[in-house]
């Protein structure tokens, strides 16, 4: 793939968009890659736990690639949108937990695409902003709706209109960041939550990224029952049998179930 690299070790894998000199700006052909990349990567057993950076040390993803968008009509906007709509549902739907290392500038279609991310690491560099209606356009790849159900509407509002950028600890304050690190220690925080994730039932664990990312789009009862189905399914599990057995016998666990 030209915009993206990816390494896999200890069933973690790294990807990292690679495109320096635009700040790891995303173009369509990116858009496509990540569709493409996280296509495989669902399928892959031997991938547990996925960690999305940016290239260098200034820039997780500095939004949608501007020079592309300059010229674009409407229809090449629109599918522009429904590129990145894929891509970051993909995301955010594989079985797999997948961490944004958030390693500088996170703005626009950045900030969009750590939030389809099931959980934001940053360093203390990091900047978030919603910046699209600074150039005539609104946030197009899921801003306006992945940004109230994390922050709440208030705030979300304030960002998307204001586009006031917001440092790592103010993101984490309002809850949009998970935890803030010093930037030689984000890839290790990451790769250390995805070592006590590993340790656990990685079916379990994708079951209830289901049960949240379903049950939290519906109503509760809905939701309720959703996680009740998928409790009973756990129960069909040898991790559910060799959990509960290790539990009584005293000992650790070897869950193994993907
Ligand atoms: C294309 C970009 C870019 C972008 C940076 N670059 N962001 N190119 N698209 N989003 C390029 C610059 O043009 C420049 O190229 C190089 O990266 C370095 O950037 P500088 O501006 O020189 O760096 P600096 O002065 O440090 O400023 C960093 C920055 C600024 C604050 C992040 O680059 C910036 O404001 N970028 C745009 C951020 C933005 O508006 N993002 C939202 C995009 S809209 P050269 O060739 O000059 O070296 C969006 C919409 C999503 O994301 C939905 C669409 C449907």
């Amino acid at each position: 793939m030209k915009n993206l690299l990816m390494e896999v070790e200890n069933e973690v894998a790294v990807v990292t968009i690679n495109r320096p000199k635009s700040l790891n700006a995303l173009n369509s052909e990116t858009l496509a890659e990540i569709n493409e990349l996280f296509t495989e990567i669902e399928k892959r057993k031997d991938i547990r736990v996925v960690i999305l950076t940016g290239s260098g040390e200034k820039s997780f993803v500095a939004g949608a690639d501007i020079s592309e968008m300059v010229n674009a009509s409407s229809q090449e906007g629109r599918i522009m949108g429904m590129l990145a709509y894929e891509a970051f549902s993909k995301i955010e739907n594989v079985p797999q937990v997948v961490i944004a290392a958030v390693n500088g500038f996170a703005l626009g279609g950045g900030c969009e695409l750590a939030m389809s991310c099931d959980i934001r690491v940053a360093a203390e560099n990091a900047k978030f902003g919603q910046p699209e209606v600074g150039l005539g356009i609104l946030p197009g790849f899921g801003g306006t709706q992945r940004l109230p159900r994390l922050v709440g509407k208030g705030r979300a509002k304030e960002l998307i209109f204001t586009t006031d950028m917001i440092d790592a600890n103010e993101a984490y304050r309002i809850g949009l960041a998970n935890k803030v690190v010093k930037q030689e220690e984000l890839l290790d925080t990451c790769k250390e939550m995805a070592a006590k994730m590993l340790s656990k039932g990685s079916f379990a664990i994708t079951l209830a990224k289901q049960a949240i990312n379903v049950g939290t789009e519906t109503d509760l009862a809905s939701g309720l029952q959703l996680e009740a189905n998928l409790f009973g399914l756990a129960f069909s599990t040898g991790d559910k049998k060799e959990g509960m057995t290790a539990f009584l016998e005293k000992r650790k666990a070897d869950l193994t179930d993907f």
